[in-house]
């Protein structure tokens, strides 16, 4: 079994909190020539769908239901990464509204010859959990028991207004 796994709590009731913990999720990507571009490094579109992919696992998880992206806010490519390298990703949930959540994906480069690691890209996404009919589906809190979460899901409200804003 997978130690990095989190524990696999039941679905909760719409209202009750679920901890960050329980849904954070890391993939490991070993980067191969059919991912790269013609100068030997990942393509963006390879990073983006591991991106969504890492999001995704990490929506059900915190909700225990099929979850669909929404939106995904700037992506900015800070350096790339190589074949031969090593794409590492953290999704956690940053903030949970009615029916969307939103998830922060960190994503690192790492030369595991040469011991290094640097930071690829970082993408802000916004998932929304459905049934069946893809109805929009109510999504459990994030459980706010840190100064830094309460702090995150204040942030995440501030970039969901912001996204309204800009949608309207
Ligand atoms: C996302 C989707 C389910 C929303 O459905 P909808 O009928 O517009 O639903 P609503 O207007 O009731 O909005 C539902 C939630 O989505 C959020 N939402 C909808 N569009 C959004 C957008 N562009 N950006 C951020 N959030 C968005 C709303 O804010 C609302 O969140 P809240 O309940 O937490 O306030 C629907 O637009 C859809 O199915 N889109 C296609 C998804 C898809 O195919 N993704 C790619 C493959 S997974």
């Amino acid at each position: 079994m997978n130690d990095d796994a989190p524990p696999l709590l039941p679905r909760p009731s719409a209202a009750s909190p679920v901890p960050q913990r329980a849904s954070v999720t890391h993939m490991t990507e070993f980067v191969l020539p059919p991912h790269a571009n013609s100068f030997g490094n990942v393509f963006g579109g390879q990073i983006m769908a591991w991106v969504d992919i890492a999001a995704a696992i990490c929506a059900s998880r915190h909700t225990r239901l099929p979850c669909v992206t929404a939106f995904v806010d700037n992506l900015h490519f800070v350096a790339p990464v190589r074949v031969g390298e090593v794409v590492c990703l953290e999704a956690r949930v940053s903030a949970a509204f009615r029916t969307s959540l939103e998830i922060i994906v960190e994503v690192t480069g790492e030369n595991p010859v040469k011991a290094t690691r640097w930071v690829c890209t970082r993408a802000v996404l916004t998932f929304v959990a459905v049934d069946a009919q893809g109805k929009p589906m109510a999504v459990p809190p994030l459980l706010l028991d840190t100064p830094e979460l309460v702090a995150s899901q204040k942030a995440g409200e501030t970039r969901r207004a912001s996204r309204k804003a800009a949608a309207s």
